[in-house]
């Protein structure tokens, strides 16, 4: 297989030619490359543009002998961050100066109508002290550090995000907590599995359907044998919900992907569901859902 072939975008579904990629020599931090990553935009000055690169590497990492690295300092693809992101929540997640606004856990109540400590603590119930868990997208306000405070010191908090920003937002909320650490991955490939726990906090609705799909695969395929992925986001309210109509045009206006999750279920989401037993609970007139899928225990995996 040619590089050519190897390295396809999962952002633009097409194939993405070696000569086009580029890859950050300093995200040692960065998790393994996915097949799918590849730019030649700049982010944030810290790509390198390696055009010239004669490498026949096809892992989608590109050799580096041209760069003169140690081969201890294996380069990494950054995450590219991807078009949906640019194009509808820029303001929200990649403009510094709303960053300061929005991060306020008073924000987040009012976003969620109030709901936001009873769907926090509901997916906190679902997840033990002590355990791995990758949290695949930074949440505003403290979800977070309550996470870390939930799985404790002996736990292993891994925080995901696919914007530079909210890395660096979300590891000086996390400071004080060792047990966690933050890191730039997209959740379509997030890496550092096997997971005990995943959490996905309000993600889902913010992603194009296609790349719900390739996040729902990604996170499960990321869980241990019988561990949970928790997924708490928007649901179909009931028809007589007083505030449908406010959401349904709130989410016209500001969140265009958000209706798939009145249309489908998350587990709809999935290429593999029936590896995974699936639970939903709904909240405030069905607005709101937590859905957890457990993935099967080996044995009883290999019993189907
Ligand atoms: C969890 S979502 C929405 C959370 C909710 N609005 C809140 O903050 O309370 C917001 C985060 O998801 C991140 N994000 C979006 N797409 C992503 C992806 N494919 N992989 C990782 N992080 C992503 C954004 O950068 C942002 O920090």
């Amino acid at each position: 297989m040619s590089t050519e072939e190897a390295v396809i975008s999962m952002h633009e579904h097409r194939a993405v030619p070696s000569s086009e990629m580029s890859v950050n020599t300093m995200a040692a931090d960065a998790a393994p490359a996915p097949a799918a990553v590849t730019t030649n935009r700049p982010l944030n000055g810290m790509l390198v543009d390696l055009r010239r690169s004669t490498s026949s590497d096809t892992s989608g990492i590109v050799g580096t002998n041209e760069l003169d690295v140690p081969p201890a300092a294996r380069l990494r693809a950054l995450p590219r961050v991807p078009d949906y992101l640019e194009e509808t929540y820029h303001w929200a997640y990649l403009d510094p100066r709303n960053l300061a606004l929005l991060d306020r856990q008073q924000v987040v109540s009012v976003i969620l109508w109030g709901n936001d400590r009873r769907l926090r603590r509901a997916a906190l119930t679902q997840i033990e002290p002590g355990q791995k868990v990758l949290q695949a997208a930074c949440v505003y306000g403290n979800f977070s550090r309550a996470l870390a405070r939930h799985i404790g010191p002996r736990g292993s908090l891994d925080v995901i995000d696919v914007v530079p920003l909210q890395v660096a937002n979300c590891r000086r909320k996390l400071k004080g907590f060792p047990q966690a650490t933050v890191r730039l991955a997209d959740a379509a490939a997030p890496g550092g599995g096997p997971y005990d726990a995943v959490s996905c906090f309000f993600l889902l609705h913010e992603l194009p359907d296609d790349y719900k799909h390739a996040v729902l695969d990604a996170l499960l395929g990321s869980l241990a044998p019988g561990g949970k992925a928790v997924f708490v986001d928007y649901h179909r309210p009931h028809w007589a919900h007083p505030l449908k109509g406010v959401m349904s045009i709130v989410f016209d206006l500001l969140e265009p992907f958000a209706k798939g999750l009145w249309n489908k279920s998350i587990a709809g989401y999935a290429s593999r569901g029936g590896d995974f037993a699936w639970r939903t609970q709904t909240f405030f007139g069905g607005l709101y859902q937590m859905t957890v899928a457990r993935r099967h225990p080996r044995s009883e995996a290999d019993a189907r």
